[in-house]
């Protein structure tokens, strides 16, 4: 089929916030513990950190990475991750019944971001623990003068403070599976408090307050609002969080999750606009869309769902180690071009997970670590993303999603920056291949001379299911995609199920 597009720089949506493309690292399976940390391992550095994963972080190109949790913050105590490692305790971990050994805490966690480069954004425990220990965490974590706490990290070995920028005030509260789960106004109180307090401590910190889990969470919305009509005035940021996967074999409805994701973010906009409009405030709040992925949650594919209630309580197990397929990166890819067509206010995003737990890396203890087929839109979007997001209106067929209703077929985003031009798209057709042609005229009049291909990048397997394995760890990958420029026209070909990054240059 055809389908026609305009690329206009003038039809700004934002400035890309570089923490769009973050990351989260939660102490959950094999994510820390055999994952980024394996001493022994040959590729193993002096404190034990595997330089080949260090080196796909880097190259996957992570901004902020949220941490230590997820569901396992809300019982964690901070303390027993710092000071001298043989008095570290070692504690079950409810939220993924495991035993936590504590050899890395924020000491060490913060020598791994030196390493991959990438910014530290922390996640405070409001499930078993409140205001204080929060407090005690910001001061060890932030404050500059002489204190039992800051005296503390420097004797562990870190003298300036860590100057975290972002936090998370608990994690899921809205969720019953969360360890000290709460109601909407008992969290909104909380979180209100623990923020007002926080800035006592730190003015110049940036606080996220607990969205809802999920869209089709039951209190969805009303969560949303009571929460920030409690903490409108202390926050910067609401978070979202969602996973999408294929049911029953249906790929054509998977391909819709982008929508679904547009909607979630709309839908939080609107609350959070309307609890500005009943303050009377100009106030925005932003959405840190903390936790999106693909992840096979629901078990009705026959199983990648895992209990980990019916293994003990084991260190580092393998739990939530999804291998994703072509198809699963091209709905991953619409998910970043959704994430930046509202980059006006989803000003920061993390990826859940990075490293073997519903990750882009995977590895095996003691021998290599490989690219998912995930990994490829995250790298070259983060790569090839900057300056502004611009609106690409596409015209193309459309298809019925049960649950969404009318979907369009092709959806597409750019981005300027002073040396050119990013286009990203989606085909998200079961059945049709895609000619575009997108109209270049008004870039060209602005930049007053002729652009041409710079990259061209195609994510597309004819095996829709192909992944990349143990065995096999280069099966899936990006090839040239077909993309010519004629004048002021761009014409680029995309197979039915595919995703492709072009740069204008
Ligand atoms: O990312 C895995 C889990 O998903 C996180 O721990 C939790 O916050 C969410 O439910």
């Amino acid at each position: 089929t055809d389908a026609t597009a305009r690329l206009d720089p003038h039809h700004d949506i934002a400035d890309i916030d570089r923490r769009l493309f973050g990351g989260f690292v939660e102490h959950l399976g094999r994510h820390i513990y055999d994952g980024i940390f394996e001493p022994g391992h040959p590729a193993a550095d002096d404190e034990g950190f595997r330089t080949d994963v260090v080196e796909l972080v880097k190259e996957l190109g992570v901004s902020t990475i949220r941490y230590p949790g997820g569901n396992f913050v809300s019982g964690y105590r901070w303390e027993d991750g710092v000071g001298p490692k043989d008095e570290r305790p070692r504690r079950l971990d409810l939220a993924w019944h495991s035993t936590e050994t504590n050899e890395v805490g924020l000491h060490e966690f913060q020598a791994w971001l030196d390493r991959v480069g990438s910014d530290l954004m922390l996640a405070v425990n409001l499930g078993t623990r409140g205001t204080q220990e929060a407090l005690d965490l910001l001061e060890y974590a932030n404050v500059d003068t002489p204190t039992t706490w800051t005296d503390q990290r420097a004797a562990n070995g870190r003298e300036t403070p860590f100057g975290v920028k972002m936090w998370c005030l608990g994690n899921e509260m809205d969720g019953p599976w969360q360890v000290g789960h709460r109601g909407a106004d008992d969290y909104g109180k909380l979180a209100m408090r623990t923020a007002k307090a926080m800035r006592m401590v730190d003015p110049g910190v940036e606080l996220v307050v607990c969205g809802s889990s999920g869209r089709g969470m039951p209190t969805f919305g009303s969560w949303e609002r009571q929460v920030l009509e409690h903490t409108f005035d202390d926050v910067d940021f609401i978070s979202c969080h969602s996973y999408y996967q294929e049911h029953d074999g249906n790929a054509q409805e998977f391909l819709a999750s982008g929508v679904d994701m547009a909607r979630f973010i709309e839908s939080v906009v609107a609350i959070a606009d309307t609890v500005a409009a009943t303050k009377k405030s100009d106030k925005r709040i932003m959405i840190s869309f903390d936790e999106w992925n693909v992840w096979y949650l629901h078990d009705d594919q026959g199983g990648q769902n895992d209990k980990p209630e019916e293994k003990g309580w084991p260190v580092a197990p393998r739990l939530l180690e999804d291998q994703y397929n072509a198809l699963d990166a091209v709905v991953f890819g619409d998910l970043l071009i959704t994430l930046l067509q509202h980059a006006d206010r989803v000003r920061s995003a993390s990826l859940a997970q990075l490293v073997n737990v519903i990750a882009p890396i995977m590895t095996e203890p003691g021998g290599p670590a490989w690219r998912q087929t995930t990994f490829f839109p995250f790298s070259i979007t983060s790569r090839l993303a900057h300056g502004r997001a611009v609106r690409v209106p596409v015209s193309s067929g459309s298809f019925v999603s049960a649950k969404l209703g009318d979907v369009a077929t092709l959806n597409a985003v750019a981005t300027v920056d002073d040396e050119g031009v990013s286009l990203f798209v989606v085909n998200r057709s079961t059945t049709d291949a895609a000619t575009l042609r997108v109209d270049l005229a008004p870039l060209v009049r602005e930049l007053d001379r002729e652009v041409s291909v710079a990259e061209a990048h195609l994510l597309h397997d004819d095996d829709l299911y192909a992944a990349n394995t143990l065995a096999d760890q280069t099966r899936v990958g990006v090839r040239g995609a077909d993309a010519t420029v004629d004048g002021d026209l761009l014409t680029v070909e995309l197979p039915a199920v595919s995703w492709a990054a072009i740069r204008l240059a």
